[in-house]
């Protein structure tokens, strides 16, 4: 893994079909992220799943699968629902680095790409992400520097044929508690 910081801007913009190939190579380059949330390997058509689904109750323009970009390389996804699971929260389904730009704060410079985002909606107030138990090492210290903290208990959560948890961790879209930047 890379430590040395991006210093090259980040562009942010809404994934389409034609960014198809290029998510799924980033899908792929993190087999170990797929094994811990859905027990199996990245699938072939895991790009259009991402692109294509979401919940039955969110209709599809609330739905916004963005993409980070470093000159033309597509160097992180994230996914938002605009006011999921109620009218006042977005939630952030998917925020994955390349695994060979990770640690190079790509993944916070993306997640204040998604807060000038979110910030336009104005009914939106509270960011909320699902931390399954199988990649709560990775994941909890990332959220936890961001100003997330856990706002439930664990749930129960099947993660292929693994049963696991969940639990949702949520802050504020500006978050006052934000830890800063070491
Ligand atoms: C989790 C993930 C998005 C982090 O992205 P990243 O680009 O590597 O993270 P950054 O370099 O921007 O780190 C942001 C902050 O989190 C901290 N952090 C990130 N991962 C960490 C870890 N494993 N342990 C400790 N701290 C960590 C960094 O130290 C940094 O702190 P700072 O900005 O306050 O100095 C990335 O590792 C990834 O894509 N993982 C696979 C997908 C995933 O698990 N996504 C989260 C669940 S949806």
């Amino acid at each position: 893994m890379p430590d040395s910081p991006t210093t090259r801007p980040l562009r942010l913009r809404q994934l389409g079909t034609g960014d198809l190939p290029a998510l799924q190579r980033l899908l792929d380059a993190d087999p170990g992220y797929a094994r811990r949330v859905t027990g199996a390997d990245p699938g072939a058509g895991d790009a259009a799943d991402l692109l294509g689904s979401g919940p039955p109750d969110v209709p599809p323009s609330r739905k916004l699968v963005l993409g980070v970009f470093e000159g033309s390389r597509l160097v992180a996804v994230v996914d938002v629902l605009r006011g999921w699971p109620d009218g006042t929260t977005a939630h952030v389904g998917l925020l994955q680095v390349h695994a060979d730009d990770q640690g190079r704060g790509i993944g916070r410079r993306t997640h204040d790409l998604l807060v000038d985002v979110v910030a336009g909606w104005p009914e939106v107030t509270t960011l909320r992400a699902a931390i399954v138990a199988t990649n709560a090492t990775e994941a909890e210290p990332f959220w936890s520097r961001l100003g997330y903290r856990p706002s439930g208990p664990p749930r129960p959560y099947q993660a292929g044929r693994t049963a696991t948890e969940v639990t949702i961790w949520t802050r504020a879209v500006r978050a006052a508690d934000e830890e800063q930047p070491r």
